[in-house]
């Protein structure tokens, strides 16, 4: 599709979902490709991320953000290339990352606009995944919270999603014991035989307390929390003495699953006074203006060059991204989900 298309393709959220997002979730529209006014830019999407977040996002009462309405173009992280441009810094066949959103075309002012990709990107969908908001997501929990020292026993669970298979590489590197927890035996050989993991656990089979406690003899210094239910359960016990837990994201309970159950609260809270439990629950959007230049800066290099390996999960078209988006929340992804959109 050329600058010169009519046609814009954009999926809107149909309805707030009661549990999990359906077909009847999104509505997929046709409008006219808009046209840039003084200090615009007309962005094509390239690649449009799905992530965990865009559950949270259609509630339909506001979380940490605003949700999106019915009617509205749901929102997502995307890679677009510039096709016109009435603005002084964004020449035509840059490509810029923003966020917007399920759909083909969209205007931009470039305020927007959260990296230019260099010239020489190598992979422009990285931007979405490794290069993006789940690799800075990785890199800031690590460091910023998880502060591990050589020697330290790391757990991780989702271990081969997007963020999940960058922190464990990042722990490794660090010096750790790094354990992963992931839904499936082809998932776990993976974190182990590509990713460098000491082991990998399936969360799906039976006795999961007592294998993640043989796979981490020393207990558990820092735990990544990603999904909470059973797996929260069974790493709580382990936790040591002055343990740290990046609070990251809970996509076990996105769809209310297991919200209302038996009242583990007082439990959950004696482990962490007696084990002296650091836990810091945090949003990446946040941490932008502090620290994505210096993690592009630092990872850019072995992202890019493959010493921090990567896998993405390509779903073809931005017809399939609500199959796409379901898949993911019920784990029928491998490695970060990016959708190619042109
Ligand atoms: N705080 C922040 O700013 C921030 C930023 C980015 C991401 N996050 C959070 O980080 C987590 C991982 O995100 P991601 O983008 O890397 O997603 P992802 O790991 O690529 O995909 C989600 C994975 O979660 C696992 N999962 C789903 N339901 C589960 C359940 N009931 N029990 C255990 N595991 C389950 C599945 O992996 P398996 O098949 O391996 O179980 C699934 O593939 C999410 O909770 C997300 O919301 C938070």
């Amino acid at each position: 599709m050329s600058q010169s298309a009519t046609v814009n393709r954009r999926y809107v959220l149909a309805q707030s979902p009661k549990g999990e997002p359906d077909a009847s979730t999104f509505r997929l529209e046709t409008v006219a490709v808009p046209t840039p006014g003084p200090g615009q830019m007309l962005l094509r999407t390239t690649w449009l991320s799905l992530d965990p977040y865009m559950r949270v996002r259609i509630y339909e009462t506001d979380g940490y953000m605003a949700s999106v309405k019915p009617g509205e173009v749901m929102v997502g992280g995307t890679v677009s290339e510039v096709v016109a441009s009435n603005h002084p810094d964004y020449k035509v066949g840059e490509l810029v990352h923003s966020y917007a959103g399920w759909q083909d075309y969209t205007l931009s002012d470039g305020s927007d606009v959260i990296i230019k990709l260099p010239a020489n990107a190598k992979q422009p969908s990285m931007y979405l995944g490794s290069l993006g908001m789940p690799g800075f997501t990785a890199w800031y929990a690590l460091n910023q919270i998880g502060h591990p020292k050589n020697g330290e026993t790391f757990v991780v669970a989702a271990a081969t999603g997007a963020v999940g298979q960058i922190i464990g590489q990042l722990a490794k590197l660090a010096g750790c014991h790094v354990v992963g927890i992931a839904g499936g035996a082809d998932k776990c050989a993976y974190a182990v035989k590509e990713l460098g993991f000491d082991a990998c656990i399936d969360h799906r089979g039976a006795g999961l307390p007592e294998r993640l406690k043989a796979a981490c003899p020393k207990g558990i210094d820092i735990y990544m929390e990603n999904v909470g239910g059973p797996v929260f359960d069974a790493v709580l016990p382990l936790m040591n003495l002055n343990s740290r837990m990046p609070l990251c994201g809970l996509v076990a309970h996105y769809s209310g699953a297991g919200m209302n159950g038996a009242d583990r609260l007082p439990g959950f809270l004696t482990e962490a006074l007696f084990k002296r439990m650091k836990l810091e629950g945090f949003i990446i959007f946040d941490q932008y203006p502090a620290h994505y230049a210096n993690f592009l800066a630092a990872m850019t290099q072995p992202i890019e060059s493959g010493a921090v390996k990567i896998r993405e999960h390509v779903v073809g078209s931005l017809e399939e991204a609500p199959q796409g988006f379901t898949e993911l929340l019920a784990g029928g992804n491998f490695g970060k989900v990016v959708v190619k959109v042109a």
